[in-house]
């Protein structure tokens, strides 16, 4: 497997086309973004972080029986992927209220969700990726009714799975964005799942230990990711 041309520089990730045309490879880059691309920085060592925490995360929901993009780790910083045509959509579970969802409604921070809510985004930074319901997907044909209901059966099956593996380790999962893709006539989760993607808190404290650290110039963000995977046996 050779890689090739660089397909798309996003905001934390670079892909390259590979010489297996369902394949592509995912770097993951140390910069770190917020609000929509305005606050940039280079993290130290949180590429190859995100990278392993990545592929540990993808590897527990396969083998709990959901089906990912991911192939295998191939150095530090990059994974190999199957190429999936990704649909423009963010789907957020939240198990806490906290975010935008307490800026939108106007709801208390920190009260827990039972049972969990369910948001649909349009993946555009230039609209700030604003809130979608369904009927906007089915309208403008970003996605199946069918696609609809796996995207939230999965997301929530994700949840079922990730929320007791973080409880486990001492950590509440606040909330987190999932994206999917069709692959060879399958719905295929993509993109990633790393602490840049979702709140972890500790359960006693609730220190945060996510991109909210970066978001809030808390400082000590790589650290709290490194913390993370060390509580849940990540090898880095
Ligand atoms: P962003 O687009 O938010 O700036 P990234 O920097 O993480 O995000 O860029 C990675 C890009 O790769 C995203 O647009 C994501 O949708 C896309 N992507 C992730 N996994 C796959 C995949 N398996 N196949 C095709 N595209 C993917
Ligand atoms: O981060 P912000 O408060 O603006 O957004 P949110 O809607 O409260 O985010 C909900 C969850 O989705 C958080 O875990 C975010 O990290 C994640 N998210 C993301 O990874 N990418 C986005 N474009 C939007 C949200």
């Amino acid at each position: 497997m050779k890689k090739q041309d660089e397909l798309f520089a996003g905001k934390a990730k670079t892909v390259y086309a590979t010489d297996d045309a369902d394949k592509l490879i995912l770097h993951f880059r140390n910069d770190t973004s917020a609000f929509d691309g305005e606050k940039i920085e280079q993290l130290d060592r949180k590429g190859r972080i995100n990278n392993r925490f990545n592929a540990f995360i993808m590897e527990k929901l396969k083998a709990a029986g959901v089906a990912t993009h991911f192939e295998k780790i191939l150095n530090d910083e990059e994974s190999l992927v199957k190429k999936l045509e990704m649909l423009p959509i963010e789907c957020v579970v939240r198990n806490i209220s906290t975010g935008s969802l307490c800026r939108r409604l106007g709801v208390e921070e920190g009260l827990d969700l039972n049972p969990p809510t369910f948001e649909f985004f349009l993946k555009n930074d230039e609209l700030h990726d604003p809130m979608i319901n369904d009927y906007h997907i089915l309208s403008f044909k970003w996605a199946t009714g069918d696609e609809i209901t796996q995207m939230k059966a999965l997301t929530f099956k994700v949840n079922d799975i990730l929320a007791s593996l973080f409880r486990d380790a001492g950590m509440l999962l606040v909330d987190y964005k999932l994206e999917f893709g069709r692959y060879r006539g399958a719905l295929l989760l993509g993109d990633e799942f790393t602490p840049d993607g979702c709140r972890l808190w500790d359960i006693e404290t609730r220190k945060k230990l996510d991109k909210d650290r970066f978001r809030q110039g808390l400082g000590g963000v790589v650290e709290a990711y490194e913390e993370v995977a060390q509580r849940l046996g990540v090898s880095l």
